[in-house]
């Protein structure tokens, strides 16, 4: 079984043409994004639908193990489940999918469905189970990359084609450009001591509207930084990546310093770690703040989000999540 999945997922992984981002997964008619942040149900539907997505529809048996085989590598783990987009309102009510696409297919595991309503799919072999909207697992969206699709961006509904737009990143380019040409009126605070965009250090991008230079460092699993020891502040080991650029982690204090830092994602990058960190787990949702010692006066996290036992904060294409640490495939936004 592992062997046939192996070639499965070579045969699938050069399959990501057409979608929106080079590491989602183009599986028969659908492209798949993993998110590997727990979420619950209802959650874990919002945040699809926060990058233009749909909680992840599945229409074969073969859909269903390439689904779980990706999902088992870019999760990096053997077992466990994550949400798809099939759900119903009630146990006597008939499932529906996230998509709107009518149930021809099932592929539930012994046993399933029992009286729960919302379905996850076993990453070990691809089977189906109804679990409490309240279970929180990681998850898949699925979009249809040759669909003209309705954006449901929690601050504008634009309708947009794939030709034009579609990926996120693409629209907030859009929408960051617009707004940085529209900024010449504000900001009175910044002085003439400000860089200019063509003063940024080479890979630095200028943002018109905090007259700051931006980048993202890639995590990696670098080890050339100081030894951080297990009781440093959150962000020490970020902070030091950012340092080595001459810079400091970046802070998002607007929508539109959120959409122009997330145009700065490599294209094959999910989540980039900004300067915020959790400064008292005891609280209840945690003690928020920005690494300068500023306050959290903007911010655009995930429904279930912020944790209060994690640490850092993630930005994504849709929403913010919170964390522990930031993972290898991740980046960390500097500016200076
Ligand atoms: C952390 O939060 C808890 C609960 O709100 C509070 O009792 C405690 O004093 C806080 N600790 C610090 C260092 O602020
Ligand atoms: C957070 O950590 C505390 C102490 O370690 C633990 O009691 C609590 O259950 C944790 N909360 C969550 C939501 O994991
Ligand atoms: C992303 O792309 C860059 C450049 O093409 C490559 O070096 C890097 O390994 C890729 N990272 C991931 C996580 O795929």
């Amino acid at each position: 079984m592992l062997a046939l999945w192996t070639v499965l997922l070579l045969f699938s992984a050069v399959q990501s043409q057409g979608c929106w981002n080079p590491r989602d997964v183009h599986i028969g008619n659908n492209c798949y994004t993993f998110v590997d942040k727990i979420h619950t149900y209802s959650n874990a539907r919002a945040y699809c639908h926060s990058v233009h997505a749909s909680l992840a529809g599945v229409q074969s048996a073969i859909d269903a193990n390439f689904l779980a085989a990706n999902a088992g590598s870019q999760f990096g783990v053997t077992n466990g489940d994550f949400w798809i987009g099939l759900s119903r309102a009630g146990s006597e009510a008939s499932f529906k999918w996230d998509d709107g696409t009518s149930v021809t297919f099932t592929n539930w595991g012994p046993g399933y469905p029992n009286s729960q309503n919302y379905v996850a799919e076993s990453i070990a072999n691809g089977r189906w189970k109804t679990l409490a909207g309240a279970a929180e697992l990681p998850l898949v969206c699925s979009y249809d990359p040759k669909e003209v699709i309705t954006t449901g961006s929690p601050m504008k509904t634009t309708k947009v084609t794939k030709t034009s737009v579609v990926p996120t990143k693409q629209a907030s380019t859009t929408r960051g450009t617009r707004l940085q040409s529209g900024s010449t009126n504000q900001s009175p605070s910044f002085t003439t001591s400000q860089p200019v965009s063509n003063s940024c250090p080479q890979g630095f991008k200028f943002s018109k509207l905090t007259k700051k230079c931006y980048i993202v460092v890639m995590y990696g699993d670098d080890d050339s930084y100081p030894d951080v020891p297990t009781n440093a502040p959150p962000l020490t080991r970020e902070q030091q990546r950012c340092t080595k650029v001459g810079a400091t982690l970046a802070t998002i204090h607007s929508q539109e310093e959120n959409e122009f830092v997330r145009t700065l994602f490599p294209e094959n990058v999910s989540y980039c770690t900004a300067g915020l960190r959790n400064i008292n787990s005891s609280s209840s949702e945690g003690d928020w703040e920005w690494i300068d010692g500023t306050k959290m006066d903007y911010s655009n996290f995930s429904p279930s989000f912020p944790k209060p036992n994690d640490s850092i904060v993630q930005i994504g294409h849709g929403f913010w999540v919170t964390y522990t640490r930031t993972t290898p495939l991740e980046g960390v936004i500097c500016m200076k």
